[in-house]
């Protein structure tokens, strides 16, 4: 059978392990040899390949994290680097790679394509930030985890009267302040892809305490070009009104991935060891699209800008009202 490789790259996100598990136990089933590459393209440069088991992935699912590790390689980077890479995957006789991760580890994926290796993108990223998939691994839990945040501060931003700024993640997309915002309730979402104007904000903040409202939330993407301190500096001084911030950060990177996210995780993974299996050598990007697993060619994947959903953000405007 083939030997295949999986590795992890990037921000870890939650159901990274759901995937590997799939691709490990899929892989296996369909008669390949399966070997984990820890720490992403760091550990693959420095030859950390060891052959995996079912056993191997037992336990793992229902972590967030990635018990492969994952690491942002500089010296992947290079042209030199992906030759290095190729030529590691070559001497463990490895032709087919799972790559799990973002934007920036499946381009390069791509790069090790161009040398000759079979390479699956598996979308793992809580960014929600790849064009050619409705969804990426960890986005649902990343969001599940700022629906709780957001619940939390409701309480005690209600007790105070106070308007609270919630900065998440999300790299240069919206979608995690978009989708954290409708479904949480929140006034007001600052994302990247939408200009914001503060008087307005301020605005809306006054009116709704004449009106009787006891606290604000707004949601703002750290993608968004002003400091989360400086917009609630401003927000207090124009309103009058107490302005508190909070950054989730790292927290909704981790936890238990939703249903959600395992299920996701594991259609892909599952896919991607199937693709290989069937001895294909075309690199491809899998994602889901309108409720199904979808395959595309991975360059071209790639090359989709991510569209932003104007009728959403619209709505928590009318909504929130
Ligand atoms: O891509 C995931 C992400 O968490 C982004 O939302 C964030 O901008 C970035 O990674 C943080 O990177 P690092 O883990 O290197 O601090």
């Amino acid at each position: 059978g083939r030997k295949i490789g999986v590795l992890t790259s990037g921000g870890d996100s939650p159901g990274m392990n759901a995937a590997i598990r799939a691709v490990v136990r899929a892989g296996i089933e369909k008669g390949m040899e399966v070997y984990g590459i820890s720490r992403g393209y760091e550990g693959l440069l420095d030859g950390e390949i060891s052959q995996l088991d079912r056993s191997s992935v037992g336990d793992i699912m229902q972590r967030g994290g990635t018990f492969l590790m994952t690491a942002r390689s500089k010296r992947f980077m290079t042209e030199e680097g992906q030759a290095k890479a190729a030529m590691m995957l070559e001497t463990f006789g490895i032709d087919g790679l799972v790559v799990i991760g973002g934007d920036g580890s499946m381009r390069g994926g791509l790069s090790l394509a161009k040398h000759g290796i079979t390479v699956m993108g598996v979308p793992g990223t809580i960014d929600n930030d790849l064009g050619y998939t409705d969804y990426t691994i960890g986005f649902d839990t990343a969001v599940a985890t700022v629906l709780d945040a957001i619940g939390k501060l409701r309480d005690t931003s209600s007790a105070h009267e106070r308007a609270v700024i919630v900065e998440v993640m999300g790299r240069n997309c919206g979608d995690i302040a978009l989708y954290s915002g409708l479904t949480g309730g929140a006034e007001e979402v600052l994302v990247p892809e939408r200009p914001f104007d503060l008087n307005e904000l301020c605005r809306k903040i006054v009116i709704s305490r004449n009106r009787g409202k006891r606290h604000n939330i707004i949601i703002k993407a750290e993608g968004v070009d002003i400091s989360s301190a400086e917009l609630a500096r401003q927000v207090q001084e124009k309103t009058g009104k107490e302005t508190k911030v909070v950054i989730l950060s790292y927290l909704q990177r981790g936890g238990e991935p939703t249903m959600r996210d395992r299920l996701l995780a594991t259609l892909c993974g599952v896919k991607a060891a199937e693709l290989l299996a069937d001895g294909g050598s075309q690199s491809k990007a899998i994602g889901t699209v309108n409720g199904r697993i979808v395959a595309y060619d991975l360059e071209e994947a790639l090359q989709q800008k991510r569209p932003f959903d104007e009728e959403m953000y619209d709505m928590i405007g009318v909504l929130a009202k």
